[in-house]
């Protein structure tokens, strides 16, 4: 279905389109800002694509880049890695969930990680890494892995001012681990933490502001949202503390995506990003774009929205909140 370019405003749970008029597929995913430009990558699961780039400088309009990720992408010979095909064993569509990409200043790379797995039962609990030389070249894929041979499952990257994180869901989901990543981003370096034990933490996402890290994610319910929780720490080493609800019992009819950071010229902006999936048609599945405001104590509130406004020049954001 196609539609005229949007206007300067993000509706949430509508089907947003890409500069051409398609719909935009970057679900599950992430934005990286490099060099000014915002890359947003995510799943797409039509055809043999597994991730979509697109780039925007305004945020609100999006142009399709490339399938950055496919059944035919380049394969790595690596030696660290079992898989090196995106294909299952018949040939088919293996699953590529919750792509994130960094950029290494060391190597020049772009970096994606991912969760993977190859059947429909989710007992593979892998991630997967890709490398780009570009943005939004086609990434050529290292293969797939079990970190130190924990499960791995929904997951995200964190660069912090010095080294890299990646965080993914173990232990059938009852743990989230946060391992170091090596300074090319390509391998973990050692697990540096494992934590909310038995709590079946999804979907992590997370930020950095002033100094504080605070972590949000989903409980396991599959496709249908439930009540987003958060974790606040000043030292990533030690662990993120309670975890605190925010938002409804729904987080609002989303799963959290990212975090997405605005910082313009004269404020620094949070943006939550979280997927509305429609369980019985993916395809279908939508994106809300939510303001998080940090307070003073420590405390983080996702506020509900029809639609959002921002600034990515200055860095301000207006919303229409919707009443509850
Ligand atoms: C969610 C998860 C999604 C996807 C889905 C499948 O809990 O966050 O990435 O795996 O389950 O049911």
């Amino acid at each position: 279905m196609k539609k005229e370019r949007m206007d300067m405003t993000l509706k949430n749970g509508e089907i947003w389109y890409d500069t051409q008029g398609n719909v935009l597929h970057a679900h599950g995913g992430h934005i990286l800002l490099h060099e000014g430009v915002y890359y947003w990558y995510g799943e797409n699961r039509l055809e043999d694509i597994y991730v979509s780039c697109y780039s925007s400088t305004d945020l609100v309009h999006w142009t399709f880049l490339n399938h950055v990720l496919t059944m035919r992408s380049p394969a790595r010979e690596n030696r660290v890695r079992g898989d090196l095909k995106l294909t299952n064993q018949n040939g088919g569509r293996v699953n590529i969930e919750r792509p994130k990409v960094l950029y290494n200043e060391k190597t020049k790379q772009f970096v994606m990680w991912m969760h993977y797995e190859n059947g429909t039962d989710y007992s593979c609990a892998a991630a997967a890494v890709a490398t780009c030389d570009t943005p939004a070249g086609d990434f050529v894929y290292h293969g797939s892995f079990r970190p130190y041979g924990h499960m791995s499952r929904d997951c995200t990257l964190f660069a912090d001012s010095d080294r890299a994180y990646f965080l993914s869901a173990s232990r059938d989901n009852a743990d989230m681990h946060m391992y170091l990543l090596q300074e090319d981003y390509q391998n973990v370096e050692k697990l540096s933490g494992a934590f909310w034990s038995n709590e079946y933490r999804e979907a992590p996402a997370l930020v950095k502001k002033d100094g504080a890290y605070y972590i949000f994610s989903s409980f396991c319910t599959g496709w249908a949202p439930n009540q987003c929780k958060y974790g606040r720490t000043d030292c990533l080493e030690k662990g993120f503390g309670l975890l605190r609800k925010v938002g409804d019992e729904t987080t609002y009819h989303s799963q959290p995506a990212f975090i997405l950071t605005v910082a313009g010229t004269e404020t620094t902006s949070y943006i939550y990003v979280g997927d509305r999936w429609d369980g019985r048609d993916y395809h279908n599945s939508r994106y809300v774009w939510f303001p998080l405001v940090f307070h003073e104590d420590g405390s983080a509130k996702i506020i509900h929205c029809s639609e959002i406004e921002i600034d990515a020049v200055t860095g301000r954001m207006e919303w229409v909140e919707c009443e509850r």
